[in-house]
């Protein structure tokens, strides 16, 4: 069985490569030639831990090759991913031209059977469209090839991707005909362990399946941003608050953290998809629109503590920021908090000098337009006399910082730390003004 990934990005990126890595032969195709062009010379065109390492090994043993040309991506795979983007359209539905582009590429080309698998995250009844378009293109050319068209929704996580799709929680495998479910059953063989990760089952409920997980992650971050907030009305630790939820096991320990907020490049789009498809048809999701609502909010949070400290005006004050990307190890930007803080610190006058220790490219690219934001190349440059540290990203390197170069950097002993790194009671013995979230 050989395979096609259409898309090089974060998921077509790792599941061509850990495909390759398990023996199969991939081909991965982008439209985007300076993506395909780094690949080829070795490099990879985003941040993810272990995958510069995993694709050269593939590429070299002769498993793993990328091409811009899409009849030869066409031609080359029994099985075609499709793992191109779906971002938000205006109404906040997903924009599925991306999609039905690389589903019509495919019909253009094909000249035997092709199961063709949405791996994007796309909304209930995608499959039918594209089963539609390759339909269309093939009638032009007056053909009519046999083919299958699978839902297959991608669930790693960035930073952690390559572990996640070689070890799978579950796979998710929507498909409505034998023929595809046994290629897909065989394909996905390599990656059972000690018990079946398969879950087959229809094109419909697969679809929904991935929206549901992630509607569900994205409402217990705001669910525990809002009682992180309540708690510091009431003189609550949110943190204590948590170990106790947690450790019901109806409940557990995963996503409970608060914080400023869920980005990236699934929650945010994936919650207002999910919103949008359930109003296209009569349904009013009360709960996801409530989370939506409380995450831009909670994006803002850090700020405030910010403005009852300095004043609305900030004009003449310069602020640290540690941490950029949405979340540690990636270089995602992705409706980034990140983005949302320095915009309203830079609105309010105040200088704003970032540090992240990977995202911060991808940053100028997307931050550039920000008033006032400067880059740092080291975590304690960034402090250099400004009037507080604000921490954003979680990294790891953030965890232990030397306190006593802290505050010597420091006009004084302040920190804003939006992600829970520290136990308060060290921050004030170490002589720190410390505001966190929800203690
Ligand atoms: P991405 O934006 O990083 O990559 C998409 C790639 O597709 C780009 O390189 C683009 O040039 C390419 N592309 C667009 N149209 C094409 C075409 N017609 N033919 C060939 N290549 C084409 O997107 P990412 O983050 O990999 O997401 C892809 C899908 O997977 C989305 O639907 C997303 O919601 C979903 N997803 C993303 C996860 C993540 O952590 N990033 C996790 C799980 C699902």
């Amino acid at each position: 069985m050989k395979i096609t990934v259409i898309g090089t990005g974060y998921v077509g990126l790792v599941t061509g490569t850990c495909l390759a890595e398990t023996g199969y032969h991939v081909c991965c195709l982008d439209v985007d030639p300076r993506k395909i062009e780094i690949l080829k010379q070795g490099g990879i065109p985003i941040f993810e831990p272990g995958l510069e390492d995993m694709v050269r090994r593939n590429v070299a043993a002769g498993r793993l090759s990328f091409t811009t040309d899409i009849a030869e991506s066409v031609a080359f795979g029994d099985v075609q991913f499709i793992a191109v983007g779906t971002p938000p359209d205006e109404d906040g539905s997903a924009d599925l031209q991306y999609v039905l582009a690389a589903a019509r590429n495919i019909g253009r080309h094909m000249t035997d059977y092709k199961v063709i698998v949405d791996k994007s995250t796309v909304p209930v009844g995608t499959a039918d469209l594209v089963k539609a378009a390759v339909a269309e293109t093939l009638a032009e050319r007056g053909e009519s090839l046999e083919f299958s068209v699978v839902s297959n929704p991608e669930f790693l996580k960035e930073g952690a991707a390559i572990d996640d799709f070689m070890r799978p929680d579950r796979v998710v495998i929507g498909v409505d005909d034998e023929r595809a479910a046994a290629m897909m059953r065989r394909l996905y063989a390599p990656f059972q362990r000690n018990h079946e990760r398969v879950l087959l089952m229809d094109v419909r409920s697969a679809e929904l399946t991935k929206y549901a997980a992630n509607a569900m992650l994205a409402t217990r971050i705001s669910f525990m941003n809002e009682l992180a907030n309540l708690a510091e009305s009431l003189g609550a630790d949110i943190e204590q608050v948590r170990l106790g939820m947690g450790s019901d096991p109806r409940i557990g320990y995963h996503f409970l953290y608060p914080g400023v907020g869920y980005g990236g490049s699934c929650f945010p789009k994936d919650v207002k998809a999910l919103v949008q498809t359930a109003k296209e048809n009569g349904h009013d999701l009360r709960v996801l629109s409530a989370v939506e609502e409380a995450n831009d909010l909670q994006k803002l949070r850090l700020v405030h503590k910010v403005l009852a400290r300095f004043g609305d005006d900030l004009s003449g004050r310069r602020f640290a920021m540690w941490g950029l990307a949405f979340k540690p190890n990636t270089d995602d930007m992705r409706e980034a908090p990140s983005r949302v803080i320095a915009e309203e610190l830079s609105r309010r006058g105040a200088e704003v000098v970032a540090f992240d220790p990977v995202a911060t490219h991808e940053a100028q690219r997307v931050m550039g337009d920000i008033a006032h934001l400067s880059f740092a190349d080291d975590m304690m440059a960034a402090l250099q006399q400004a009037d507080a540290l604000l921490i954003v990203t979680e990294w790891k390197m953030f965890r232990a910082p030397d306190l006593d170069a802290v505050k010597r950097a420091l006009k004084q002993p302040l920190v804003f730390d939006g992600r829970n790194m520290y136990d308060p009671a060290w921050m004030r013995e170490q002589g720190f003004d410390y505001f966190a979230i929800g203690r």
